[in-house]
């Protein structure tokens, strides 16, 4: 029978999922189809009723939805609980189930070239929702996490949640200072670079060692990256990180495992499509 998945959000325009998902299903030969919906945040309930009531085997959440989805759900994963945000909800035996795959899909997009966390230095640009994830998924896995942003107080919340989770955590400045130097992975969290306007401080000074990741997915390669490469680092953008959060979240909702070449392939395409016809 065929089963059916969504994206659901607002905006929800600029998704790439539905290319992703509908790409692994064919590739794999799995019965499904997968659809985004602007929900707008008034109308969350009736848009979690609506897809129940539809028959829908499992869908993600993104932006605004994913803290006020929670109360919506019977059950929460330990992932969803720690981070405190649901993108991934899964019904099975009739219960709403909500999981996180943000922090799980970072650590898999990482974990290839780092070749081990425990012990080793990340700091984190940013302490918003995706800092979030990211900090909790890499303090678990036993890395030192130090999160510089622009209101220190948010650093610090995050700090404090961090070691809630039994993690280690330091917060600081959003400049430049003498963590550059003692870095094994730098992750840029903020909406800075978005835009393509220029990062506000410069990496000069880093170890060359340092794998640096911007999670922005466009531009592909923003200022802050085309810096890193000058340092001389290993840099990746935000194109991973979205691909394992869906890979995980495909292998949540049907087991097994997701065939990940052909998701990577097609969102490539897509955004490749987007870039050059438009605008
Ligand atoms: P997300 O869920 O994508 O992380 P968010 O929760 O709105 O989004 O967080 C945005 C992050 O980008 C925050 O860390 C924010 O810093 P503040 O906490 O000081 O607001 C950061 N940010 C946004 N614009 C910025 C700018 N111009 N300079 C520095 N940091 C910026």
């Amino acid at each position: 029978m065929e089963k059916h998945y969504a994206v659901i959000g607002d905006p929800i325009e600029h998704s790439l999922s539905p290319w992703m998902h509908n790409a692994g299903y064919s590739a794999s030969g799995v019965d499904a189809e997968y659809h985004r919906f602007c929900v707008k945040p008034s109308q969350l309930a009736e848009a979690v009723e609506g897809l129940c009531a539809l028959g829908y085997s499992g869908w993600n959440v993104t932006i605004p939805h994913k803290e006020h989805i929670i109360p919506l759900l019977d059950i929460l994963t330990p992932e969803a609980r720690r981070a405190g945000a649901v993108n991934t909800v899964k019904i099975q035996e009739g219960k709403r189930i909500g999981h996180n795959t943000d922090g799980a899909g970072f650590v898999r997009s990482v974990e290839g070239d780092l070749q081990g966390f425990k012990g080793k230095n990340a700091v984190l640009l940013g302490a918003g929702g995706a800092s979030k994830g990211i900090a909790l998924a890499l303090a678990e896995r036993g890395m030192k996490v130090h999160i510089l942003n622009r209101t220190l107080e948010k650093a610090e919340e995050l700090v404090q949640a961090v070691e809630r989770a039994g993690g280690t955590a330091t917060s600081g400045e959003f400049a430049s200072g003498d963590w550059l130097t003692e870095v094994d992975l730098l992750v840029q969290t903020t909406s800075v670079g978005l835009h393509d306007e220029p990062y506000p401080f410069s990496l000069e000074g880093i170890s060359s060692g340092t794998l640096v990741v911007d999670i922005i997915v466009t531009p592909r390669e923003t200022a802050f990256l085309k810096d890193a490469k000058k340092q001389g680092c290993r840099t990746q953008d935000g194109l991973d990180m979205l691909l394992y959060q869906g890979v995980l979240a495909w292998e949540f909702w049907l087991g097994g495992q997701a065939p990940v070449e052909e998701m990577r392939q097609a969102l490539k395409k897509q955004l490749f499509q987007r870039m050059f016809y438009e605008g």
